[in-house]
């Protein structure tokens, strides 16, 4: 960790080199970190129809991550300013112990849909009674995911009476490995469909498709906010906030987006399918009537206990990594040797992220770090040198007036006294 006090305030080159060196990175790497043309028109060519160019996001370093005793330095890729340092500032606060994580085994569910049925709990048995030859079936097809340790995990079946009749819908469980299982999943479904129509013996099959609502690969966190560090009121007004999450879906959604906020920004970072995260984050929180994702008490002492526990689909290979550069340099920073431990690492980010926007909200309001950083963004556009901004910023924040114009004001007096 000490190679990454203050890394904020060092200069750019300086926090480059710093990673670099942590993550043993390239020369090659690192002139992509340099560069801003990582993804090439090519890869994107390939990536999306009617590729015109790709749009850039920063990437930042949440720091201070101990889970289960080792630390990580976590890639995050977005747009808002604050949440990379709330959630270095959320892990800090819970040092020296830091997080405690786990991730269930790999496993994603396929839906195959069946309708047009006249007994729905006929056509369910009839495919279920079957299981042998689907399972045999399921391994065949799914033979590159089983030589790896992975593969068919299961099959379950539910009818539903809809408007347009009754429907069976069978659900096959794959443990997908280092995969987001999406294109595994997806192909198998497509594969097996034809069994499960002939074995049902009457409908027709219409869906084929995984489910991001993942509930078998599911990840949880925990960390403790001791009373003496973050002071009682903030344990307080933790829990008054989180109460209110449990209380009011209009905050719940707030709330939950926060959460999001780190979550996907480490998806985004290492090259994974955020929506399909944020899908089944939301589908999660609602299935009791939509509420908080994190949950908070006291302990014995007094201190914040916090928890999280959400599906998470996140992979360490295939899909759009491989083409992405960025992807691959975030994982490597990461060092986490599977997509159980970076959908660990996910979790922890996510309840840091939580516990950050709840105390700041409560104890300073957020609007204090997202203003000093439109003022550093000032200072910088009115020209000022990384030495000057802090200056320029410091004077903006002090005024309370956030305008360019009077950012070139400042920057022309502080030079006026210089010369
Ligand atoms: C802003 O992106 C996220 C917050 O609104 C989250 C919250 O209110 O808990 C600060």
């Amino acid at each position: 960790m000490v190679e990454f006090s203050g890394f904020y305030k060092l200069p750019m080159e300086e926090r480059i080199r710093r990673i670099a060196e942590h993550a043993r990175l390239s020369d090659s790497e690192v002139s992509l970190l340099r560069g801003s043309g990582a993804l090439s028109l090519e890869s994107v060519d390939r990536m999306v129809e009617n590729a015109v160019g790709a749009v850039h996001l920063p990437l930042g370093l949440g720091l201070n991550f101990i889970i289960n005793g080792k630390e990580y330095v976590v890639p995050m890729a977005l747009e808002e300013p604050s949440v990379v340092a709330a959630a270095s500032h959320g892990a800090k606060l819970c040092l020296p112990e830091g997080f405690t994580a786990s991730a269930d085994e790999p496993i994603m569910t396929g839906q195959i849909q069946l309708v047009g049925l006249k007994d729905a709990r006929g056509a369910i048995s009839s495919v279920l009674a079957h299981r042998d030859e689907l399972e045999k079936t399921a391994k065949k097809l799914l033979q590159s995911m089983e030589s790896r340790g992975g593969g068919f995990r299961g099959i379950s079946a539910k009818q539903f009476r809809t408007p347009r009749g009754a429907m069976a819908v069978f659900y096959f469980d794959v443990d997908v490995r280092d995969s987001m299982g999406a294109n595994t999943l997806n192909t198998f479904l497509e594969g097996i469909a034809p069994r499960v129509q002939e074995y049902a013996g009457e409908g027709k099959v219409r869906l084929r498709i995984l489910s991001n609502l993942a509930t078998k690969r599911m990840a949880r966190a925990k960390a403790v906010w001791k009373k003496e560090v973050i002071g009682p009121e903030a344990v307080e007004a933790v829990l008054d906030a989180y109460e209110l999450a449990c209380a009011d879906v209009y905050r719940a959604a707030t709330h939950n987006k926060g959460i999001m906020n780190g979550i996907d920004a480490l998806a985004l970072a290492t090259g994974n399918d955020w929506r399909a995260v944020e899908a089944g984050a939301h589908a999660y929180a609602s299935l009791k009537g939509y509420t908080s994702l994190t949950r908070y008490g006291k302990d014995s002492s007094g201190s914040l206990v916090g928890e999280i526990e959400l599906p998470m689909a996140l992979a360490t290979v295939g899909g759009s990594i491989g083409s992405n550069p960025i992807a691959k340099i975030s994982l490597k920073i990461l060092n986490a040797a599977s997509a159980r431990e970076l959908s660990m690492v996910a979790a922890c980010v996510g309840l840091a992220n939580n516990f950050a926007a709840l105390r700041a909200l409560c104890v300073e309001g957020i609007q204090k770090g997202h203003m000093e950083l439109q003022a550093r963004n000032l200072a910088m556009l009115a020209g000022a040198s990384p030495t000057e901004a802090d200056e320029v910023a410091l004077q903006l924040t002090k005024e309370g007036a956030y305008k360019l114009g009077r950012a070139k004001e400042i920057l022309k007096t502080i030079r006026s006294k210089k010369n």
